[in-house]
């Protein structure tokens, strides 16, 4: 039975911990809140978990095997640091921090130590993006068009700049991560960012609620990615992959559209992404074959580079070289 101890006590935290009380190999030892009555309250709902405050004394008294982190993009760091230092491996949920120094950091930790790590960019997961992928083997992508369309989550770091990043940074990550995954690497960046609605509804909203941002990538193909949290309802979230056979329109946790002239087929999402992520982890922590994890913390740091990147071209007005 492995022992999994989970930083954070919110709803995806709630989630992952659902996920592994699901399973016979793993059992939930312990939550870390930011607060003690945080803890204690998520801790009640998963028989035999412990509660704590203090990432040292969590690790240290519970023992596990391994830590799911899920907590807001502000509160990495420390976390990180204190599981690495006990050689622990650990399932963390996207995006990996908001400093580039602080994830090359714990980076380097991580490959000496050569710790086994997860990111939850749990798209990639998808039966229909592993079917695209299949699909893209034999066609020539020249264009990627995606989007984030949708209501600005409630909870309050998410309105902060050095809360959640913006939403480039923390939602709109998972498009980059499938460009990536299915396109290629992302060579520039250029990025228009907005606000026009969000700061006038609530007090303190710092983060842009419109963006645009164009890729450049590596092989000349090129990717158009926009956002918003402006609308009152969540309205759609994807990506369109145009190639020399036809276009490839993924609905995100839905569909996958093949349209090839006439032609229309649709495969639907059968599996569910989240259960497969936890069980390529758990695999791994069995067996130490890592081959059925699709992004660690090494592969999701060169996302939160460009997220980050598009950030700064839109403060600077000028594109960015992700080098
Ligand atoms: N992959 C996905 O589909 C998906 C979906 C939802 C959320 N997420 C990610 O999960 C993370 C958490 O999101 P959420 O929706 O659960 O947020 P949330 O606001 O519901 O919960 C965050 C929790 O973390 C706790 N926390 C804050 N700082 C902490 C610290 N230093 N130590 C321990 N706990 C701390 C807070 O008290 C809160 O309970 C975010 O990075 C988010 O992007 C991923």
């Amino acid at each position: 039975m492995l022992k999994i101890a989970i930083a954070g006590t919110g709803w995806f935290a709630e989630k992952h911990a659902s996920l592994l009380a699901a399973r016979e190999d793993a059992q939930v030892v312990a939550f870390l809140g930011s607060s003690l009555p945080k803890a204690e309250k998520i801790a009640r709902q998963f028989a035999g978990a412990q509660a704590f405050d203090n990432i040292e004394q969590m690790l240290d008294t519970s023992k596990p095997d391994a830590v799911y982190i899920s907590v807001p993009p502000l509160a990495h760091g420390e976390i990180e640091e204190a599981i690495l230092e006990r050689e622990l491996p650990f399932l963390v949920e996207k995006p990996i921090g908001l400093e580039m120094a602080a994830v090359n950091r714990i980076q380097a930790k991580i490959a000496s130590k050569d710790i086994i790590t997860s990111v939850g960019y749990h798209i990639r997961y998808t039966d229909t993006v592993q079917r695209a992928k299949e699909l893209l083997a034999t066609r020539k992508v020249g264009m990627a068009v995606g989007s984030w369309l949708g209501d600005m989550p409630g909870v309050h770091w998410w309105r902060k700049q050095n809360g959640s990043g913006g939403q480039f940074v923390e939602q709109t990550t998972h498009i980059v991560d499938l460009v990536r995954y299915l396109v290629g690497e992302v060579e520039e960046v250029y990025a228009a960012y907005a606000q026009r609605h969000m700061h006038t509804v609530h007090d303190g909203v710092e983060v842009a609620d419109v963006g645009a941002v164009t890729l450049k990538l590596a092989g000349g193909a090129i990717a158009s990615i926009t956002n918003t949290c402006m609308l009152p309802f969540g309205h759609r979230s994807g990506l369109e992959l145009f190639t020399d056979k036809g276009v490839l329109e993924i609905q995100q946790n839905r569909c996958l559209i093949n349209h090839e002239g006439a032609w229309k087929t649709e495969y639907k999402n059968l599996l569910n992404p989240y259960e497969l992520e936890t069980d390529a982890f758990l695999h791994a922590l069995k067996t130490g074959d890592r081959s059925r994890i699709l992004t660690d913390y090494a592969d999701a740091a060169v996302t939160l580079r460009i997220t980050l990147a598009a950030l700064e071209s839109s403060i600077s007005g000028m594109p960015v070289k992700i080098g």
